[in-house]
Formats: structure tokens, sequence, C-alpha cells
């Protein structure tokens, strides 16, 4: 088992935009973070992994670069990142930013040159990205050269009238891909980096890595994500990345990607591995789609939760990385619902699965992440319009539902289920006006609910999620619960998630009911000498047949024999 300081952290994640307004204009900004550095610290955390804050036309809320090397003029100048970093570090928090090098903006200054043949630098830069000429119909109609779907709904080709060509964007139309087949662009790239690496950061977190390379024989498909997904060459440049910039500099990498198999997980993130060091994996996270729904695709439809496939997923992990490499486990990020609204219970149980959702998570080994506002139970959002959305992805995605004649109600009720802005909110700082976020009016607005839920108040409430967050994260530390081996001894039950986490001494059993109703479990092991460590009720004994309640969670310990 290695020791880097990266195993027994608890990273967090700072959706910038959303976390503290520092100079009054209704967005989150540097110098919002910084004042908010002892709320962090005082929680526990020791890295925070910020969103991306280069210069952006904000098309998606800063995942489309327009210079890597300035700042967002929303979230502050260079001067803050300097500030920011020096005041984390003097309280011994780490810092992660978000490096995107998949597409850039198409307001970069190297796609305004690739798009305009009469540029200056049109020759140098066209082929920084990936363009292709169009296709025809019967009628001599251009089309695109494939009906490859992006991201984020709608196809990945657009047409560019001065040279007469597609390029390709995997995710919306004003985030071209970049051509990583381009030595220029790639050391183009590596500077950018390195620059960052040089200002003092610890790490990074590696947008979209896995889609840097495309299939460039560009067959016709539909939706066609294998052409442009996990393809075998971008470990190449993964690689090339990590043995040239990452590791010489000793920088924490966390990469993202979906649907590895065990040797790609390794190839990834095992210890061995030139690449990363962990890798965000999304297998738990869509635990209740209803695919038989013909309404709204994919994500889109909310069906049962599956609890088994949310465990299935931890321990496919655990068991695929165990002693060759790391896991990280979360709930969600800046791109799912959040987790109380979408495996807990937002209304009458959020207290209690608030809590449920921090007890069975966070007793597991691995590195976890813990999103902004998940710690005090913050919801989905409770809007009626889609003008009060703001994500790209929710408005193509809402012309899809159009065409495919989804109900109005249904596809409402989808954004307010499954849209990335639910978890975009801002944060809820207290119950004043705008949640203590901002003064002004925020770019989002807030959930209506800040007035109960907010860190004020949960911070004066002893039983609190907040609090409970704040306790789990001290045990995890004290013992040592990060380098366990996980085991889940309910792997087919769909109601309960009851595991053991072996650690050197000792034995944690967390066990946990994800529904809103009493459940039944039995167990037939040697239940003896297991005292209680945590719980969202009141107390329970351990027995070899219990009756839990709703959302209930109890963690019990116990010395391993010697
Ligand atoms: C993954 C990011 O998490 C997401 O928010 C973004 O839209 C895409 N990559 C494109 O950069």
């Amino acid at each position: 088992m290695k020791d880097y300081w990266w195993q027994e952290a608890i990273i967090y994640q700072i959706y910038l935009r959303s976390f503290f307004d520092g100079n009054s204009d209704g967005i989150g900004d540097f110098k919002g973070l910084i004042k908010k550095l002892d709320y962090l610290d005082d929680l526990g955390v020791d890295a925070l992994w910020v969103s991306p804050h280069y210069e952006s036309p904000m098309d998606d809320n800063g995942y489309d670069v327009s210079d890597y090397y300035k700042v967002s003029k929303d979230y502050g100048t260079i001067e803050d990142v300097k500030e920011f970093i020096k005041e984390a570090h003097k309280r011994d928090i780490k810092v992660l930013f978000d490096l995107v090098l998949n597409h850039t903006s198409d307001e970069h200054k190297w796609f305004q040159a690739a798009k305009d043949p009469t540029h200056k630098d049109h020759e140098k830069y066209h082929d920084y990205y990936i363009w292709q000429s169009p296709k025809y119909d019967d009628e001599g109609n251009k089309k695109p050269p494939t009906q490859w779907r992006s991201w984020f709904g709608g196809g990945v080709w657009e047409y560019n009238e001065p040279t007469d060509e597609y390029y390709l964007h995997i995710f919306s139309k004003k985030m071209p891909d970049l051509n990583w087949r381009n030595a220029s662009m790639k050391r183009d790239l590596k500077n950018i980096t390195k620059w960052w690496i040089d200002l003092g950061v610890d790490g990074f977190r590696v947008d979209a890595s896995n889609h840097l390379e495309k299939n460039w024989k560009f067959p016709e498909a539909h939706p066609g994500y294998e052409h442009f997904s996990s393809l075998p060459k971008h470990h190449d440049y993964l690689e090339e990345f990590g043995k040239e910039l990452f590791i010489p500099n000793n920088i924490l990498t966390i990469g993202e990607s979906g649907g590895a198999s065990q040797e790609e997980a390794l190839q990834y993130a095992g210890f061995d591995s030139k690449e990363f060091d962990l890798l965000i994996q999304f297998g738990h996270c869509w635990a209740d789609s209803d695919d038989s729904n013909k309404l709204t695709e994919g994500k889109w439809a909310k069906g049962h939760l599956y609890v088994k496939d949310i465990k299935n997923s931890f321990q496919r992990w655990n068991d695929m990385l165990k002693d060759k490499g790391w896991n990280l486990i979360y709930w969600h990020n800046h791109d799912q619902p959040r987790v109380i609204s979408h495996y807990g219970d937002d209304n009458i149980y959020h207290n209690i699965s608030g809590k449920m959702l921090c007890q069975s998570l966070y007793f597991m080994p691995g590195t976890p992440i813990i999103y902004q506002g998940e710690e005090i139970g913050m919801t989905n959002v409770d809007y009626k319009n889609l003008h009060n959305f703001r994500d790209v992805e929710v408005f193509t995605e809402y012309n899809n539902f159009k065409q495919n004649l989804t109900p109005e109600p249904i596809a409402m009720q989808a954004l307010r289920d499954r849209a990335r802005d639910n978890a975009r909110t801002p944060m809820q700082w207290d119950n004043t006006i705008h949640a203590g976020f901002s003064d002004k009016t925020p770019w989002i607005n807030v959930v209506g609910n800040y007035r109960q839920i907010n860190v004020q108040k949960e911070s004066q409430d002893t039983n609190s999620i907040l609090n409970t967050y704040k306790k789990v994260i001290r045990l995890r530390k004290e013992l040592n619960v990060a380098f366990g081996n996980l085991e889940f001894i309910d792997i087919d039950n769909d109601d309960s998630y009851i595991y053991k986490n072996e650690l050197a001494d000792k034995i944690i059993l967390s066990i946990s009911n994800f529904r809103g109703k009493h459940i039944g479990v039995n167990f037939d092991f040697d239940i003896s000498g297991y005292s209680l460590l945590m719980s969202n009720y009141k107390a329970q004994v351990l027995a070899e047949k219990m009756l839990l309640k709703p959302y209930e969670s109890l963690v019990y310990i116990k010395n391993k024999e010697v």
C-alpha cells in the first residue's frame, strides 16, 4: 500500500460561481472563496477542487476557455488566485484546479484563426481543431459528416462557411474539440499546464479526459459515442502529460472516465500508472434511470432506485483497484442532481436521510470528494419555468423533449429531477436574502428552502447534517478509514446498504436503509463485540434480526481479534 498525502485526504469540490460572492455582483469568486476558507478548514477538508476559473464566455460556466492564461473577470484577478493559493496553503489545504484539455471556447484566439482563412495565423491554427468536409443529400444540400450525437443533445458538427467545413464539438457548439494529433497544439497545452504548476497548484482534475482521441475515419453512427470516447490512443496522450508534467512536479491528478474495465481502471489510476492518481467514474451515479421510458431518453427519465446497482458499482471499483491503485468515493459533482433529492428524501426525512447518505458513503475506504452544499443537505431546485434554468445542456435537451412530443409537465419535471443546474444553485449560508450568498441577485436563483437549510442554522444544531459530516470527517482520520477493505454483505438486497470496512486493527460495520419505509435485515455472521459508533435515530443494539426505520443508518465498530 503506497503512502501519498491524498490517500487520507478529504477533497471538497468548489463550484466557484455559486460558492460565495466576494464583490457583490451576484457571482461567486476567489475573494468570496478566501473569506470562506476558515469554514472549510473547520469542516476538516484537506484539498479543494475548484471548477474552471479561466477567461471564458461562460457558455458552459467556464468549461469553454477563451484564454487559459487569464482569470475570468467574473472570478477575480490573478492576484486573487495567488492570494487564494497562499491562504489555502496557510491552512494546510491543497489546491486543485480544473484543467480543460479536450476543447476550447470558439472565442479562443486559436479557434478564431482556425475558422477564418483570411486570418494571418490560419495555417498554424486550423489543424488545432477537427474539421471535415460536408456530405450532400440527394438534393445536393450540405449535411454533416456523421450523425454522431453531442453529450448535450443535438449533433456534434457545426458548419463553418468561410472554410466550407464542419468542425467537431462533442459538447456545445461553442466548445470545438482540440486535435490531439497536432504536436504544436499539444506543446501549447503543456506550456499552459506548466504555467499553472509554477504558480503553485498542487493538482488538477482533468476534464473530459477519455475523449481526447477521436475515430478519424468518422464512420456513420448514432449516437456514436464509441467514436469519441475511451479510444486506446488517449492513454498515450495522458501518459505523455503524466511523464513530462504531472509526475516530475509531484502533481495530484484526477481523471474523468465512464465505464472502464479493470485493465483500463489500472491503466488510469493504478499505483504504477503514469496517467492519473485518481479517477472519477460514474458507475453509481444514475442508479434510478428508467431506460424503458421513451418520452425522455437516458438519464432524464427517473425511475426505481436500484440500491444494489450503487453497491455493485462501489464493490466492483474497490475490487478492481484493490492493492494496485486507489479509489475515489463521492456521491455527485456539479454534473448530477443533489444526492439528497436523488437517493435520499428532500422532504420529511431530510435530516435523517442526509445523515444516512453521509454515514453510508464516508465509512468506506478510498478518498472522498464532498460536493459543496452536500454537507448541509442542499436539495434540487424548485423552479417552475424553463427561464429559471441556466445550463446550456438544459436548453438543447429541452428541444429534444419537444421534438419527441414530451408533454410539458414531464419535460419540466425531468429538468427539476435531473438537470445539472440542480447542483449549481448558490451555497446556502444563512437565512438572509439570497441565502447570504450575495447581496445582489445571484446569477441563478437560490432554492426556496434556504431559510430552513443553511450553514448558519446547521452549525448551531448539534443534531444537523453538517455536524454529522464534521464528525464523520474527524472519525475517518482518527480511524484511518481510508485504508480499509470494503465488503458489502447484502449485495443483492435492493433496500439496504450494509458493508464491513476492515481496517488494520478494527472492523467497521455500516448499516443503512435507503428506503422511506421500515425494512427488516438479518445477519448470519458473528455480531458479537461491536459497539455503536454513530446513528441517525436513537441508538439500536446490534442484533441478528433488526428492523430499520426509514433511512435509518447505524455504524458499529469492533476491535479485530488477534
Ligand atoms: C465535464 C464537466 O464536468 C462538465 O461540467 C462539462 O460540461 C464537460 N466536461 C465539458 O467540459
